[in-house]
């Protein structure tokens, strides 16, 4: 099922901000390079990402996926001089498109790239983050929910990703669909947060630790 009619998506990208060049660069770069690009969130997810890091001030910033890093520099970009990115990746072929978009950007250098399976990575952060955006292996989004919340500060952001899943959460039958509608359970009856799911794309929840 597609959520939004597609002439509504292609009107939305239309009048959304556009994307720097060294981002459509990287978008067209990992198009000749793989074999299928739809596992980018895109340019109007992106934007989004990118104003929630501007608007919150953060500073310190965790992804969970990285893929060809198209959103993770997108953030990078909202981030000021001295802020910092961290992304999470294990595929070596994306790693690769991924290392040379940050290399050709200024703001390549906020950013570090940590390979290896995200769930074992995270165990080795300490310090609080301000925004984490998850958008890796649907199956353990309900891991990564319980990894990364003591990680995010008090008043700190969460979004998340491919939350409607096509829309399969509405009757889930298969792995995924039944971990992303888990995870949306989980979210809506944990009082720690305060929450909004928005049907962008294939739906974004922005997740907010409450304070005290
Ligand atoms: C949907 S893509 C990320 C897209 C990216 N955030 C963007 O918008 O450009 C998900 C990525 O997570 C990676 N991934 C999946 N499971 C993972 C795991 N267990 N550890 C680390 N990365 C993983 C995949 O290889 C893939 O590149």
């Amino acid at each position: 099922m597609k959520l939004v009619d597609q002439k509504i998506e292609k009107y939305t990208k239309d009048h959304t901000t556009k994307s720097s060049a060294d981002i459509q660069k990287l978008v067209q770069k990992s198009d000749r390079e793989l074999e299928h690009i739809d596992m980018l969130s895109g340019r109007v997810v992106g934007q989004l990402l990118a104003m929630l890091v501007k608007i919150s001030g953060a500073q310190r910033v965790l992804e969970i996926g990285t893929f060809t890093g198209c959103s993770a520099l997108k953030m990078a970009e909202a981030l000021p001089r001295d802020g910092k990115l961290i992304t999470c990746e294990y595929n070596r072929r994306y790693e690769a498109i991924a290392r040379s978009g940050f290399g050709s950007s200024s703001h390549g250098l906020k950013i570090t790239l940590k390979m290896g399976p995200a769930l074992e990575t995270i165990k080795t952060f300490n310090d609080p983050f301000d925004l984490i955006f998850l958008d890796a292996d649907k199956t353990n989004y309900p891991n990564y929910y319980h990894a990364v919340l003591p990680l995010l500060k008090a008043g700190g952001i969460l979004v998340i990703d491919n939350v409607l899943w096509e829309g399969a959460v509405l009757d889930p039958k298969d792995e995924k669909s039944q971990a992303i509608d888990q995870l949306n359970k989980m979210i809506a009856e944990d009082d720690s947060v305060e929450q909004v799911m928005l049907t962008v794309r294939d739906g974004v929840t922005i997740v907010r630790k409450k304070e005290g």
